[in-house]
């Protein structure tokens, strides 16, 4: 998708199918994981987005040849790895996160990594400060000069024991990436354990790493010598297909996800069930997918709050919101993952609906920003008739919910920046279209 700029025609719901590849915050730290061996290395399911094409350019620049099998299937073959240009990862890095990642293997790799300032979404600060610590305390070192973060490691990087201040998905892949050829065991506390996790953990162990997962979050590695190839299937995309079915809510649709995976939605299904919203599993052997719609009468409000897996997922959170305008009541969301991810709400405000966002943490257990100024709670009162309006696509999963805010609208409204929706949504427009959606691109 290139457009840019969108008119969005609402009242019609989103009926059809669609189907979700590998997880966009998995395929890319599968990626990463090639950087630690020289042997070929194949990942399929892979869905065509930015963040893979971000960090295919990335991983090309430090001398990995990455090639297309067949559709969604990569084969990478990292034999001559060299530090890249500053400039060139500069330029490639800006809009992603990924970045960090690459530290540890290219430590173990070349001896040391270059990390531009950090893209990503700006839902919070999106610090790195634990990914630096645990890297620090493999006895790499980091050096902060203008252009970013010049890493090395003169000693080599020795396996450390190191506790999470939060359950942080990325330090716990920053880990994780360089504990693996550490000398030593590693022994990390608080960890993250979201399937995105287990998946790159199965990745590690095909390549020869010995990871454990305890069941108090702690994830125990054993460094080895060397690591060989590995051939995967990403897991689906369950933001993505979490993020369809709230559209088939709040449009009042019926949905089917080809792709989507039961185990990994638990927590949302049941949101989703006490919401009002029907789904049935696909029983078919051998077809993995799950067919979300509005069963009809009013939508039920809930309180929800966001955590750590397997907590609710913080991204499925802004489109659930989006349904949330319907339901006939009120609403109580409690964001605990990051500070700053109600911001889209006030361009669904203008358009209607009723949401009002607290700093206090409402419904649930005090989270680490009660105590600061951080607008993490909202109460959103439904249903909302919700009218057309001008909008600029605030971050990727903000965008998926103005786009599907439109849609439950009445009248036609303007998008802007509608192309950052790629970063994380393969095939954003044709899907769309395939659901019966009624838009023209305007730019
Ligand atoms: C990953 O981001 C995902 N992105 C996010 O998805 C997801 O929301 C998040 O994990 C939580 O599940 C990718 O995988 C590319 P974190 P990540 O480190 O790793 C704080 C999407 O829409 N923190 O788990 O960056 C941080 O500020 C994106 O697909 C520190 O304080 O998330 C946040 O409050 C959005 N210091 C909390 O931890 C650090 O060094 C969780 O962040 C690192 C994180």
């Amino acid at each position: 998708m290139t457009a840019n700029v969108l008119a969005v025609h609402g009242g019609t719901p989103l009926c059809g199918e669609v189907s979700v590849r590998g997880a966009k915050n998995f395929v890319p730290k599968a990626m990463v994981a090639t950087l630690l061996t020289a042997a070929p290395c194949r990942i399929s399911g892979v869905p065509d987005i930015r963040d893979v094409a971000v960090v295919r350019e990335l991983l090309e620049l430090h001398g990995v040849r990455v090639g297309d099998q067949a559709p969604g299937e990569l084969l990478l073959e990292p034999r001559d790895v060299e530090l890249a240009n500053v400039a060139d990862i500069d330029a490639h890095a800006g809009s992603s996160r990924v970045p960090i990642l690459l530290v540890g293997p290219l430590l173990h790799r070349i001896g040391q990594a270059f990390v531009p300032d950090l893209g990503g979404c700006r839902i919070g600060d999106r610090p790195i400060d634990f990914h630096l610590f645990a890297l620090r305390s493999f006895g790499a070192e980091v050096d902060k000069r203008p252009d970013g973060l010049h890493i090395t490691a003169p000693q080599g990087l020795t396996g450390t024991t190191f506790e999470l201040p939060y359950p942080s998905v990325g330090a716990t892949e920053q880990v994780l990436l360089t504990a693996v050829l550490a000398r030593g065991r590693t022994e990390l506390r608080n960890a993250a354990i979201e399937p995105e996790i287990i998946d790159l953990i199965c990745v590690l162990q095909k390549m020869g790493a010995v990871i454990g997962v305890d069941t108090d979050r702690v994830i125990r590695i054993d460094g080895v010598d060397r690591l060989g190839g590995f051939t995967h299937r990403a897991l689906p995309d369950r933001i993505e297909a979490g993020s369809w079915a709230a559209a088939a809510l709040a449009t009042g649709g019926d949905i089917y996800v080809r792709g989507a995976r039961q185990v990994d939605m638990m927590t949302f299904l049941n949101v989703f069930r006490r919401l009002g919203g029907a789904f049935e599993v696909d029983p078919t052997p051998g077809h993995e997918g799950i067919r979300f719609y509005h069963p009809g009468g009013d939508l039920r409000p809930v309180a929800l709050e966001t955590d750590v897996h397997p907590g609710l997922m913080t991204d499925w959170q802004q489109p659930l919101v989006v349904a949330l305008t319907q339901a006939a009541g009120l609403s109580i969301v409690h964001e605990t993952v990051y500070e700053n991810r109600f911001g889209f709400t006030e361009a669904l405000v203008a358009m209607g609906a009723t949401i009002q966002v607290y700093q206090e943490c409402l419904g649930g257990s005090p989270c680490r920003f009660g105590a600061r100024n951080f607008l993490h709670s909202a109460a959103i009162s439904g249903p909302a008739k919700l009218h057309a309006a001008e909008l600029t696509i605030p971050d990727l999963r903000g965008g998926f919910s103005y786009v599907i805010a439109a849609l439950a609208a009445e009248g036609s409204s303007t998008l802007h920046g509608v192309s950052l929706i790629d970063r994380g949504y393969e095939g954003f427009l044709d899907k769309l279209a395939a659901l019966g959606a009624r838009f023209d691109v305007l730019g």
